[in-house]
């Protein structure tokens, strides 16, 4: 019997096979079913399987954190505030003096087509963190240093979840590192640079307090900045309070949620703050692409409110779920194993209709 399959395009006839051409078939199939399971990542122009998407080590990227990056997220597989990304993206290279060789829309076209490819290899309750980095290039071995095209790489991570799914019911520990952001007048903090020691030993110092702590990084004058990834916000007299944008990414997410607070007649004031003011604060929450938005139990040990999240904080998610067309937290939550899963959500269902 003679039967077909189509297989990249092209028809193959099941006959016996010699042991050649098995082999030859087998190949072949692996290869597809590997392109098929295996996400791929846009580099220098070409989509590539991840495990073929290699970079030189003589990239700056790799010897100096030279580059810059960012990332967007997706919600129900859906892109949000690419464009808004992009341009950070963009205003961060104009900083760092580096070409990227890709108009913007160029760089956004290459971004939903590296999702295109990849989307079927979503679950229903995954997203994707879609990360766009691009370093000063390949130093040569020889010759001018600081020369050369510049490393464009996307890739698509599946967003993990389980991470930050419990801080939306039980609020992130938040501790004071001894490590001060970065001042911007030795680098802009709105640039949003590869190289994070600066973040990454603020964090470390918070993980070997408890590892389930999170950085609340002081700036040079001990006024809060900002986490090693979040944005910061605080609630004083029903109103949302944040630092100013001086010594802080300016946060996508930040931004956009001021403009829900906006909506929902929340006045959002600017100014500067110590851990003294969060201590008697009645909310705290952080602010990322990822989580979006993580309610705060504790700093430095100290509760902070009366219930989590906050009833502001607990607003804001709302009207980010309706923003996203995504339950933000049971989408987090279904992520949790079994009994664990059903425990939380009964908790949140408690929360939501309190
Ligand atoms: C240092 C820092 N601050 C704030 C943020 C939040 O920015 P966004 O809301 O654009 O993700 C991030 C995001 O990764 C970050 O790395």
């Amino acid at each position: 019997m003679i039967k077909a399959h189509h297989l990249t395009g092209i028809f193959i006839f099941r006959y016996r096979f010699s042991h050649t051409e098995a082999h030859r078939f087998n190949l072949l199939f692996q290869e597809e079913t590997k392109m098929m399971d295996e996400k791929l990542v846009y580099l220098n122009g070409s989509f590539v399987p991840e495990s073929e998407a290699k970079v030189s080590v003589l990239d700056y990227g790799f010897n100096a954190g030279d580059g810059v990056y960012d990332v967007t997220r997706t919600f129900g597989h859906r892109p949000f505030k690419l464009r808004e990304h992009t341009q950070r993206l963009y205003r961060s290279l104009t900083y760092t003096r580096i070409e990227c060789g890709l108009l913007i829309d160029e760089m956004e076209k290459a971004t939903l087509e590296l999702l295109d490819r990849n989307k079927h290899l979503l679950g229903e309750n995954d997203d994707f963190a879609m990360w766009q980095v691009v370093s000063r290039g390949v130093r040569p071995s020889s010759g001018k240093r600081l020369s050369g095209s510049a490393t464009v790489a996307i890739y698509c991570l599946t967003i993990n979840f389980r991470e930050f799914a419990r801080y939306y019911v039980e609020g992130a520990m938040l501790v004071v590192p001894s490590t001060r952001r970065i001042p911007p007048q030795c680098l802009e903090s709105k640039a949003k640079i590869t190289n994070k020691m600066n973040h990454i030993i603020a964090t470390f110092e918070a993980k070997q307090v408890d590892p389930n702590c999170i950085p609340l990084m002081l700036d040079i004058d001990g006024n809060i900045s900002e986490s090693n990834a979040h944005n910061f916000f605080l609630v004083l007299n029903g109103t949302i309070c944040t630092p100013i944008k001086k010594n802080v990414l300016g946060g996508i997410t930040r931004e956009t949620i001021s403009s829900i607070a906006g909506e929902l007649g929340i006045e959002v004031v600017e100014g500067e703050f110590t851990p003294y003011d969060v201590y008697s604060a009645e909310e705290a929450f952080l602010a990322s692409t990822s989580p979006s938005i993580v309610p705060v139990k504790s700093l430095n040990g100290v509760g902070i409110g009366k219930e989590i999240p906050g009833p502001i904080t607990l607003r804001l998610i709302e009207a980010w779920n309706k923003l996203v067309k995504v339950d933000i937290v049971r989408q987090a939550l279904s992520h949790l194993d079994g009994q664990e899963r059903e425990q939380f959500f009964k908790v949140w269902e408690k929360r939501q209709a309190a």
